[in-house]
């Protein structure tokens, strides 16, 4: 009897105690596409069997934009959610700001620094306190196909250099498809930009422009050739992408209506959302001239500092789950990133997957591994939403000379 009563009083401390300490976890993202929205199904998942409630703040917009209008405004009103997904240089510039919480109980706990390349890990640091934990990388430098749509324009393969792709775009034009499906907006401009700028003027062209952003680069003969070749892709999208969003493009090429999309491999999470095949229904390659190169984003969270105990708990919890390799597994799968933690089993990816984990390492030793400027990778914010900027007015003003958009660019390097 006594040892039942034992038990019975243990039993309900582990209740209360759990109970106690389970807390709500409110995330800002703006994973709300249909691969992206199941992606992260699957972090709240993993939070709702711990017992923690999840509140989801999802702010539509690819590239998250519209997010980070929503998170400062939120943020200086003393309000700020438990995580956000933030990346990229941001992160320092949070940080600075004081806002965020450091991490490093938990990343010391999990073995972060092991489980992380090391360049990946010191970015998710501020003054060597972990401040974020990276969820995935994904590669920005792809060509995405429709093989029905190549194989009736008579195109025979992926196209590699960006002269075979404009004669296979001439081929899908005849056959009466739209040979590139596109979204329209300022950060759907710079990422198509990306790989033309790179395909067209090599690692150390767009190092010296998107990384340093050395005015001899942003007006160059590279530079140029590289705005002539973006406009002479628009030539190839529909009048109706003004506004469009990156998924319903990858829509038109998932649906036949269109050949290729170059975007980032979150397309790859539309296609298989769909229940599409890749190297059967969809094709992906390095986007035109970008072989040996990869142009990398890594997502990642920034938590809050929080007063609450049980909230706390939620984001240690939250931290752990996103390094997890159960959760790295699932979530890339789904979104079509791989996973950043090292050493996983990469056995259920498919090739596509299979080939951006080999390329990160390849070209991290070869030189060919350069951050995604589109992505948020390269440069501060306000930089990279100053090029964005002058990117999208070259692409929605036929008229604008390159060397006006160059002249453009050199300004826009200077902004803080
Ligand atoms: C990127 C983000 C990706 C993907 C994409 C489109 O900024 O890193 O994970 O979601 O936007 O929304």
């Amino acid at each position: 009897m006594l040892k039942l009563s034992k038990l019975s009083a243990a039993i309900a401390f582990v209740v209360v105690g759990a109970s106690a300490l389970a807390g709500e976890v409110e995330v800002l993202h703006w994973w709300t596409s249909g691969g992206e929205a199941k992606s992260v199904s699957e972090l709240k998942k993993i939070m709702q069997s711990k017992g923690h409630t999840w509140k989801d703040f999802a702010v539509a917009g690819g590239g998250g934009d519209n997010a980070m209008t929503v998170l400062k405004s939120r943020v200086v009103a003393g309000n700020p959610p438990a995580a956000a997904q933030i990346k990229g240089p941001a992160l320092q510039e949070w940080a600075s700001e004081g806002v965020l919480a450091n991490l490093d109980a938990t990343a010391k706990a999990e073995n972060w620094d092991s489980l992380l390349p090391k360049a990946i890990a010191d970015g998710m640091k501020y003054k060597g306190n972990y401040i974020a934990v990276p969820v995935n990388v994904h590669r920005v430098n792809w060509l995405w196909a429709n093989a029905a749509v190549l194989k009736k324009s008579g195109v025979a393969g992926m196209p590699k250099t960006w002269t075979e792709f404009f004669a296979a775009t001439d081929k899908i034009k005849k056959a009466g498809f739209i040979p590139v499906a596109t979204g329209g907006n300022a950060w759907n401009d710079l990422t198509n930009f990306e790989p033309v700028a790179l395909g067209v003027g090599g690692v150390k062209f767009y190092n010296d422009a998107f990384v340093k952003l050395d005015p001899k680069a942003l007006n160059s003969d590279a530079m140029k050739k590289s705005l002539e070749t973006f406009r002479k892709l628009k030539g190839y999208t529909d009048a109706g992408a003004v506004g469009r969003d990156w998924n319903i493009a990858t829509a038109m090429v998932i649906q036949e209506k269109a050949g290729f999309q170059l975007m980032g491999d979150w397309a790859k999470g539309e296609f298989v959302a769909a229940g599409k095949v890749p190297g059967k229904d969809f094709l992906c390659a390095a986007a035109p001239g970008n072989a040996g190169t990869y142009t990398f984003n890594v997502d990642s969270f920034a938590m809050f500092k929080l007063k609450d105990a049980a909230a706390q708990k939620a984001q240690a919890d939250l931290a752990v789950a996103i390094m997890g390799p159960e959760f790295q597994e699932v979530f890339n799968l789904n979104k079509g990133s791989i996973p950043v933690r090292l050493n996983m089993n990469m056995d259920k990816f498919d090739e596509c997957a299979k080939l951006s984990a080999k390329e990160f390492v390849d070209t991290a030793k070869s030189g060919g591994l350069v951050p995604s400027v589109s992505q948020d990778m390269a440069l501060k914010p306000a930089a990279t939403g100053a090029l964005k900027d002058v990117v999208s007015q070259f692409w929605n003003d036929d008229k604008m000379t390159p060397e006006t958009a160059m002249k453009n660019m050199v300004k826009a390097a200077t902004t803080k």
